[in-house]
């Protein structure tokens, strides 16, 4: 029995989805524990190209139980849109099982969402739209709807009036916005609830189960360290925790039966929406990787902001993730730069900086000091052995490894499934 957790390393699309879709192989359960769609997971394997954002990336393999944890939100119309392309793709949804106990994005979240970003201005987040962030805060607020409520139409109806009319008061007084029918939304909930039924259960006993039976379960991450709301680069950060800690919570999980955290990072950086980037490049460079690596979100369809690696952001992110170890994806898209580098630390006012900072301000003046080695000027896609990557890619990954401070576990070349060079074994 062994649990196992996979989260980004860095600003989430990292590549996890294709790490969990690898590993779920000897997995007898795959666990999604945070986000909701904002996430976006592309999946390349012998069943076609997927682009997952609520259904967890184990979903391929028929013995695989998918789990929806309780940690993740849940757009009903989004779950049931997916199931049903999955369908039309002739993969079985049986196996998929979403938490009782999950929070459910209502129309006022996504409404809300767009409104406050408009609201911010210049100071947009740069939000996916999903909702994520009105979702969240009212689960805290103790103002949500969970899964389970959707299958009770009376005590839904009852849980729902006084939290419309205080929505509805927000987005007409304050937002100056149409207000919503009570009547429309209470019906088209309560007939998502009848489509979601046959896969809720409470997944936090299932998961117990499959622990007690000694089977081992895969935890899928969603989003990235440096988005998680206590340890990110607030208020640049999404609403729900990406970390280790946001796992063992959004699963239901004792966190004692953790036992590898596989942290997932690009071969250099990327950033989607808006917030500081210390090693953003806005010059050919980051042209040349966003055009090699098709850097445009799998949920929003942004550019994505491209850099080189940022080890001070990266050491900080294993830290606290508490990662035993790496998975180095897109190494490939390198294959073209004749020096690579490595942040290895940061420039404040001439004085240098080697701890990710806690203020928004002082992250924004970092500047990048970098370790630069030369590149390897070849393509590795079709590698599958550590020993026949180039020289200069070894050392590059060996120079990472150093700076990340955790063992590299795999390297990954490619998108597909078996774009993969396994480094070490995970006992
Ligand atoms: P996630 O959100 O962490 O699952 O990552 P995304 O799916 O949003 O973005 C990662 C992108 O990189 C996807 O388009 C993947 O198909 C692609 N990808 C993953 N690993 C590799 C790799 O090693 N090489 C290349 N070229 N593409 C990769
Ligand atoms: P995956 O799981 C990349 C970013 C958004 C925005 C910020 C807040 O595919 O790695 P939100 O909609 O969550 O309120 O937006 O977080 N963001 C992501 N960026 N990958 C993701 O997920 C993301 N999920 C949210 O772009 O900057
Ligand atoms: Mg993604």
């Amino acid at each position: 029995m062994s649990v196992t957790a996979v989260i980004g390393g860095q600003w989430g699309d990292e590549g996890k989805g294709k790490i969990v879709d690898l590993m779920a192989e000897t997995a007898a359960l795959v666990v999604r524990f945070s986000g909701g769609d904002n996430a976006g997971h592309t999946v390349i394997n012998p069943r076609g190209e997927f682009a997952l954002h609520l259904v967890p990336s184990g979903i391929f393999y028929p013995r695989v139980l998918a789990v929806i944890g309780n940690g993740v939100a849940i757009n009903p119309r989004v779950l049931l849109d997916e199931i049903a392309k999955l369908k039309r793709c002739g993969i079985d949804t049986g196996n998929l099982v979403l938490s009782s106990r999950a929070h459910i994005i209502m129309p006022y979240h996504v409404l809300l969402d767009g409104l406050e970003e408009k609201a911010r201005g210049k100071n947009a987040i740069g939000t996916t739209g999903r909702g994520i962030g009105p979702v969240f805060a009212d689960k805290i607020a103790r103002l949500g709807i969970r899964v389970v409520d959707l299958l009770s139409p009376d005590s839904f109806r009852d849980r729902l009036a006084p939290i419309l009319e205080q929505k509805n008061a927000l987005l007409t007084r304050i937002y100056c916005a149409a207000p919503l029918s009570f009547d429309d939304v209470f019906e088209e909930y309560v007939q998502f609830g009848r489509e979601l039924s046959p896969y809720v259960r409470e997944t936090e006993v299932l998961i117990d189960q499959a622990l007690e039976q000694g089977k081992n379960v895969l935890l899928e991450g969603a989003q990235g360290a440096l988005l998680d709301p206590d340890f990110g680069s607030y208020p640049y950060v999404t609403s729900s925790s990406p970390l280790i800690g946001g796992a063992a919570l959004g699963a239901g999980i004792d966190p004692r039966k953790i036992k590898h955290v596989i942290g997932v990072y690009k071969a250099y950086t990327t950033r989607v929406g808006g917030g500081p980037m210390p090693t953003e490049l806005l010059d050919e460079t980051g042209n040349l990787i966003r055009e090699r690596a098709r850097e445009y979100g799998t949920t929003t369809g942004r550019p994505r902001r491209c850099g080189w690696f940022d080890a001070v952001a990266g050491s900080f992110a294993c830290r606290i993730s508490g990662f035993t170890g790496v998975a180095i994806t897109r190494l490939d898209i390198l294959d073209a730069m004749p020096k690579v580098k490595i942040c290895i630390g940061y420039e404040i006012d001439g004085t240098r900086v080697e701890r990710f900072p806690v203020g928004l301000a002082t992250l924004a003046q970092c500047k990048p000091i970098y370790a630069e080695m030369p590149g390897w000027m070849s393509p590795i896609a079709e590698v599958r052995r550590y020993e026949e990557l180039p020289r200069e890619a070894r050392h590059f990954l060996a120079e990472l490894e150093e700076a990340i401070g955790r063992p590299i576990v795999l390297v990954s070349v490619g998108a597909r499934r078996e774009q993969t060079v396994r480094i070490r074994n995970l006992d």
